[in-house]
């Protein structure tokens, strides 16, 4: 058996994707041991999560730092002073220098609310509705220094319908997220999935496109 993989999540908010790695983890699903959870907002729901969950918790504020290349070396130092072997954003609503990422290139992943490339950044509900899109989903990638612009891994989606506004999109695609995020942590576990020099692989195949949550490799 391999041995659980040793993650670390940032996260700026609520912390329900966070809450579904822990509730995978719990249900047996998910072979990982999570050896810190930090945030750039002291207040954040997911540290109060981890705390409730046992899990070491560090919250730093950018407050205080001369620019944001010492803000993002100091919390990835610390990130990686945790043993981490991966990192996972889970709503951390920062832009990370590129030379704090550099450590991480192949073990750091983050999940994005829009059909990547479809709407990086911001506001990703709001823009699909307002492009009239028929489809909307959310995204896993392997973070690069380009703003949700990191090699695909897996893509949830659904379609929109006439009701959707963009509280009730948002509210909808969770449950989504929910699943794709674990799914994509038991991959990189399992030592399944991998960023290579020629992209993502699982089992040692290159992915032509990204996995779709409703495919086979995805389930929990
Ligand atoms: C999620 O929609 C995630 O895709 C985005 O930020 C939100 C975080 O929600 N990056 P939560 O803090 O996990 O509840």
């Amino acid at each position: 058996m391999t041995a659980p993989l040793r993650i670390a999540v940032l996260a700026s908010g609520r912390g329900s994707n966070l809450a579904a790695l822990i509730a995978a983890r719990d249900a047996g699903s998910l072979p990982v041991e999570f050896v810190l959870v930090a945030s750039d907002k002291a207040s954040a729901g997911a540290l109060r999560l981890a705390e409730a969950a046992g899990i070491p918790t560090l919250a730093l504020s950018p407050k205080g730092y001369p620019d944001r290349r010492a803000y993002d070396l100091d919390l990835f130092g610390r990130i990686a002073a945790s043993g981490a072997e991966l990192l996972v954003l889970a709503g951390f609503m920062r832009i990370v220098d590129g030379a704090a990422l550099a450590p991480w290139a192949g073990r750091i992943v983050n999940i994005h609310p829009s059909l990547l490339p479809k709407y990086r950044g911001l506001h990703t509900h709001r823009r699909a509705l307002e492009a009239g899109d028929a489809e909307h989903g959310a995204s896993v990638h392997f973070v690069t220094a380009e703003l949700d612009g990191g090699p695909l891994i897996a893509q949830a989606r659904m379609p929109i319908g006439s009701g959707d506004d963009e509280e009730r999109l948002a509210e909808r695609l969770l449950p989504l997220e929910h699943r794709l995020l674990p799914a994509v942590v038991r991959l990189i576990a399992g030592r399944r999935l991998a960023l290579a020099a020629t992209g993502v692989t699982l089992d040692g195949q290159r992915l032509a496109r990204p996995l779709n949550l409703s495919g086979d490799d995805l389930r929990l």
